[in-house]
């Protein structure tokens, strides 16, 4: 696994330009397995292993939110023995990075239906949740059982519901209302968005909250993403000039 970066690339990253919020599409663990002739699993016990190095090099790199895209609500439609892997390897991971997220003042959070997923995954998720739930180095937000049209629903019945009962005027309804009753409740929108294994599609991901997002697609299967390409496309980040429909 690509966990080091050569210090020709690191030096080249401005500190004080940083993304406030990264959010990434990790895909292609399946694919990085087929290759190898491997089954898909191996594919996402790699994926594991990434998410570790990734989630660390931006608590180094000091990135405030990263958001990772680890289980879509299409995905409950996978092979069941897919599935029940994907919510062992959550399990272990949340389990297994307890203590270093402690370590490393790590803030962990989920967003997504939690309610589907598996009760020992729901248990060791709300455990990590709590024990890090004062920490302010970074947050780490993972979308779980997650899909951005959900989302939108949901913040639709929460705010139909209070309409109904008189405690919002609908005619009043602003963007940073809307905002406010989505999972990412008091989190800036992402200012990166990545994808990894070359897909040109978002395949429901935040949907609201990618309005103005950098985008950025690398060919690399998500198994091999890692601290050197990274901070290749934080740089490229750097350079690129967002204008969020203004003029220069
Ligand atoms: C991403 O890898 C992991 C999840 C979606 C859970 P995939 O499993 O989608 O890998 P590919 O796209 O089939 O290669
Ligand atoms: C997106 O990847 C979901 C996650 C990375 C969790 P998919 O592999 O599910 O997306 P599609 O099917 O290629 O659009
Ligand atoms: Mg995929």
């Amino acid at each position: 696994m690509n966990s080091s970066a050569s210090p020709a690339v690191t030096d080249r990253l401005d500190v004080s330009k940083l993304p406030g919020h990264v959010a990434i599409i990790m895909d292609g663990n399946g694919r990085w397995a087929e290759k190898r002739l491997m089954n898909r699993i191996k594919g996402h016990q790699a994926g594991a292993e990434a998410v570790r190095s990734i989630v660390r090099t931006c608590r180094e790199i000091g990135i405030p939110v990263l958001t990772l895209y680890a289980f879509s609500t299409e995905n409950w439609q996978r092979p069941e023995i897919e599935v029940a892997t994907l919510m062992s390897l959550l399990k272990k991971f949340l389990d297994s990075e307890r203590n270093e997220m402690i370590e490393n003042n790590i803030r962990l959070n989920a967003i997504g239906q939690i309610e589907k997923l598996p009760e020992d995954v729901r248990v060791a998720l709300q455990r990590t949740i709590d024990v890090t739930g004062k920490n302010k180095g970074m947050l780490l937000n993972l979308a779980l059982s997650y899909g951005g049209r959900a989302e939108i629903v949901d913040m639709v019945k929460s705010i139909a519901g209070k309409a109904i009962d008189g405690k919002m005027e609908p005619y009043s309804i602003t963007p940073e209302i809307v905002a406010d009753h989505l999972y990412t409740r008091g989190m800036p929108d992402p200012d990166l968005l990545i994808r990894t294994s070359g897909e040109m599609r978002i395949s429901n991901f935040l949907l609201w909250q990618i309005a103005y997002a950098e985008i950025f697609i690398t060919d690399t299967l998500w198994p091999d993403f890692g601290k050197e390409e990274f901070i290749k496309i934080l740089i490229d980040f750097q350079n690129r000039e967002r204008r969020f429909g203004n003029v220069r």
